[in-house]
């Protein structure tokens, strides 16, 4: 039986398009697997609390970063949701790394999470795809790229892109919708095989 950890973090419950294209992901996953576990972590809904002095000197041995530690640990695939808040990922988002990454236990070298599967939504507003006048504005897919690939030596890390998410509401993006619409399709579509190749491959 093989667990899934689903993280989202958009702010917006409804509407979302992270929160969209994960929940294809877990439908895809659970109709492929139909035992298999979903372990879900709602960042926006239930926040954890920042890094402070006494979790940040107590590693391991600090409850919370332990109970999240075991959790990674304990997934055999990971799905984040990560919206694009300027130019940068969700701070609840960032709060889970900063307790989660837990140097010398699940990250730096050997780290037990190397070979995990990673998905992560990187839904946004506007482009910044390679070409784009804002390509050197991303920080959300440069950064999730190399914190985890920096820290726990992640190998299988996959990025679902919707994109142009705010042309249905900002007029001057209105010639744009056709983009977002086609990226939105493409999301649920690699979602859905994403999802379906993960389950069969953990399953066998
Ligand atoms: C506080 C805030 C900051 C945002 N900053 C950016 C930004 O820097 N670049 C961008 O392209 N979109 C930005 N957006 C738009 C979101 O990325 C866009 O609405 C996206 O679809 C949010 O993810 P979700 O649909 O999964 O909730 C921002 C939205 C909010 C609420």
């Amino acid at each position: 039986m093989a667990t899934l950890l689903h993280i989202d973090s958009a702010v917006f419950p409804e509407g979302s398009a992270s929160r969209d294209i994960t929940s294809v992901f877990v439908k895809s996953w659970l109709e492929q697997h139909p035992e298999g576990k979903v372990v879900y972590r709602d960042l926006a809904a239930s926040p954890l609390p920042h890094l402070d002095v006494a979790a940040a000197s107590a590693g391991a041995g600090h409850a919370l970063r332990a109970e999240l530690a075991d959790e990674l640990a304990a997934a055999d695939a990971v799905l984040i949701g990560a919206p694009m808040y300027n130019f940068t990922i969700a701070s609840t988002l960032k709060a889970w790394l900063d307790l989660v990454i837990i140097n010398g236990h699940n990250a730096g070298e050997n780290s037990p999470v190397a070979g995990t599967p990673f998905t992560v939504v990187a839904s946004r507003g506007g482009s910044y795809a390679p070409g784009t006048p804002r390509e050197d504005f991303e920080f959300v897919q440069n950064y999730l790229e190399k914190v985890l690939t920096g820290m726990f030596g992640v190998t299988d890390l996959e990025f679902i892109v919707p994109e142009l998410t705010l042309a249905h509401t900002v007029p001057a993006m209105t010639e744009l919708i056709p983009l977002a619409e086609a990226s939105r399709a493409k999301a649920r579509e690699d979602a859905e095989a994403k999802a379906k190749a993960l389950a069969s491959r953990l399953a066998a």
